[in-house]
């Protein structure tokens, strides 16, 4: 199982996306927020670009935003392994899956706690990815729900009955707890748990038994 780490909840981003780069967590995580799609916002790409300052980890893209046509480009440019949007947005999804796929970059598709798990169906032979949000999305430091960890067994189930290798990756409420409900997912992405604490690479390898 691979850990990302997000920064969403950080107090002082580049002191923490530097000491995550000296951790052997294998993602950073960007949560991309518009405040349309979700109602919070994260900051401008012209700031977000700086990251690479700070970390050469490479990138787990994560769009909360009702346009991802228009994001994808710009997260593209930087050291992005996948981008990753919402499957309850209204653009055409496939033509945005192409997208990612024509910069060489893995796509995926988020799916939030009250979306059906069958909504994904159609995607499932583009994706590389699929988020299955274990809060709802918009906002770091919340409970796990509890009832993500059958959303992620249907999932699995789905995925191996069409044969297709997509990697499943839980977001939201993850601790040394909680991380015992995601044994099915290939990645694992937590925030608070590791940044409001005084040592990240400890609550790191924690979620790693
Ligand atoms: C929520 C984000 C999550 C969140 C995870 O909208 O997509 O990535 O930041 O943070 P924690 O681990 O604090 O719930
Ligand atoms: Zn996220």
């Amino acid at each position: 199982m691979k850990i990302g780490a997000t920064f969403l909840t950080s107090k002082n981003i580049p002191q923490d996306l530097r000491k995550l780069n000296d951790t052997d967590v294998d993602y950073i995580h960007v949560d991309v927020m518009d405040g349309k799609f979700v109602k919070n916002k994260t900051m401008p790409f012209s700031e977000m670009r700086n990251i690479y300052k700070y970390t050469s980890k490479r990138l787990d893209v994560h769009l909360m935003v009702v346009n991802p046509s228009k994001y994808i480009p710009l997260y593209a440019e930087l050291n992005t392994e996948f981008i990753t949007f919402h499957v309850e947005v209204e653009e055409d999804i496939i033509d945005c899956l192409e997208l990612i796929k024509s910069y060489s970059i893995k796509c995926g598709l988020a799916i939030s706690p009250d979306t059906k798990i069958s909504e994904l169906i159609p995607y499932l032979p583009y994706l590389d990815e699929v988020i299955v949000m274990s809060v709802p999305p918009g906002a770091g430091g919340q409970e796990f729900i509890l009832s993500t960890e059958a959303r992620i067994q249907e999932l699995r189930d789905l995925i191996d009955s069409y044969h297709f290798s997509i990697l499943i990756n839980v977001d939201g409420g993850i601790n040394d707890k909680t991380v015992s409900y995601c044994s099915l997912a290939d990645i694992i992405t937590c925030g608070s748990y590791i940044t409001k604490s005084d040592n990240f690479q400890e609550k790191i390898t924690s979620l790693r038994v």
